[in-house]
């Protein structure tokens, strides 16, 4: 599983390292840098996918150009793998210029302090190996890993047609009926007792069912519908095209968490949007309690007060907060409960409201001048 991300001058970052959890929480105000920390790990997962430097930065904002911090030519991405025997340390210099190329790629094995293989640049294709087994099965645990990094973004028009019977939901979610209507039979049965278990707190009336049938004449497509009930007894059957978006993002998030592999990093950006803030407790027990049952790693970014006052006081170790350094405007990360007088702000309001209030980032920027 995936610790730690450590950013060197990587988009807006000039040093900053994100520990990831079982739930890991990022928040910061707009343009501070959640999103190019993600960014970052969509990078290596395309890199460990197989895709060179320019397709993997292309399919990131700002492509090549906006890869490394303003006025830097390298930036180093790594990781802090976490494996039975021992963690591994991978890490990635990439230079862009006229052309791009990796001038240093590194696989360490922490509990034996041992590089497994260092590849010094493309030219000198240095490459030092110290045990050829313990090497594959090392860099093997690293690909995977990588290659299991999932970010959502479910896309309620998207979601809305009938979709190919498929084995991976895609990021927008648009496949969503095709992977459920594609499971085993009794999988599925599984699946969309609890979508529908978890659907029914959803509205203000009643999600009686949510299911995916296979259609067509050769069942290749599917389509996801699910039963309503606004009026006592009056049961409506209705399909994803009239479902409501926020209905739609829930379920997306739901078959994310009962279709991903486990052992697995989900990511799910601004995770409530769309969401009723009185649902936001609902999502995050559904978030703890499937990621906890099926294995799998939640990075979520929000910015909503209601979420955040729904995170119960032993979620603040994993609460991370992203702000721009007052002096030098680069991002910064910071473990909320490093923030110095943390309990005298939780002592003026709620987290959701202190951070309403941009008192986290006053705290910071305020330390910053202090030890400037
Ligand atoms: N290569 C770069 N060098 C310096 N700054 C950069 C670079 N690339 C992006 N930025 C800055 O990063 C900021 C955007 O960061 P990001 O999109 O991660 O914010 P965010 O925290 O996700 O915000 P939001 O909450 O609005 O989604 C912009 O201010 C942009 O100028
Ligand atoms: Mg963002």
């Amino acid at each position: 599983m995936l610790k730690e991300i450590h950013l060197n001058n990587w988009k807006s970052f000039k040093q900053a390292t994100l520990y990831i959890d079982p739930l890991t929480v990022l928040i910061g105000t707009n343009a501070s840098g959640k999103s190019n920390v993600l960014e970052g790990l969509e990078f290596l997962r395309r890199m460990a996918s197989g895709e060179n430097i320019e397709s993997a930065l292309t399919a990131l904002r700002g492509g090549l150009e906006w890869a490394t911090l303003k006025s830097e030519r390298q930036f180093t991405l790594s990781v802090l793998i976490e494996a039975k025997a021992t963690d591994y340390f991978y890490s990635l210099t990439v230079e862009i210029d006229t052309q791009s190329k990796i001038v240093n790629e590194r696989l360490i094995s922490i509990n034996n302090n041992k590089n497994i293989f260092q590849k010094i640049d493309e030219q000198t294709d240095k490459i030092y190996l110290y045990a050829l087994k313990e090497s594959i099965e090392a860099a093997n645990l690293v690909i995977n890993t990588l290659q299991n990094i999932f970010i959502l973004e479910p896309v309620p028009t998207h979601m809305r047609t009938y979709t190919p019977l498929s084995h991976k939901l895609s990021n927008d979610a648009k496949n969503i009926a095709g992977v459920l209507a594609a499971l085993p039979d009794t999988q599925q049965t599984c699946c969309e007792n609890i979508l529908s278990y978890y659907a029914k707190q959803l509205p203000e009336g009643d999600i009686h069912k949510v299911w995916a049938e296979k259609v067509g004449k050769l069942n290749s497509d599917a389509m996801l519908y699910c039963e309503e009930e606004w009026v006592n007894g009056e049961i409506t059957l209705i399909d994803a095209r009239s479902m409501s978006d926020g209905t739609l993002r829930f379920l997306a998030i739901l078959t994310a968490l009962l279709t991903r592999p486990s052992n697995s990093q989900l990511i799910i950006e601004d995770v409530d949007n769309g969401l009723h803030p009185s649902r936001a407790g609902l999502l995050l027990q559904i978030l703890q309690e499937l990621g906890r049952q099926r294995n799998i790693d939640i990075l979520v970014t929000t910015h909503n007060p209601a979420l955040l006052d729904n995170l119960a006081p032993e979620m603040v170790p994993f609460i991370e907060v992203a702000h721009r350094d007052n002096k030098t405007g680069t991002s910064k990360l910071t473990l909320l409960e490093d923030i110095s007088n943390l309990p005298k702000l939780l002592a003026s309001g709620t987290l959701g409201k202190i951070t309403t209030q941009g008192k986290l980032e006053r705290s910071l920027t305020r330390r910053e001048a202090e030890n400037a």
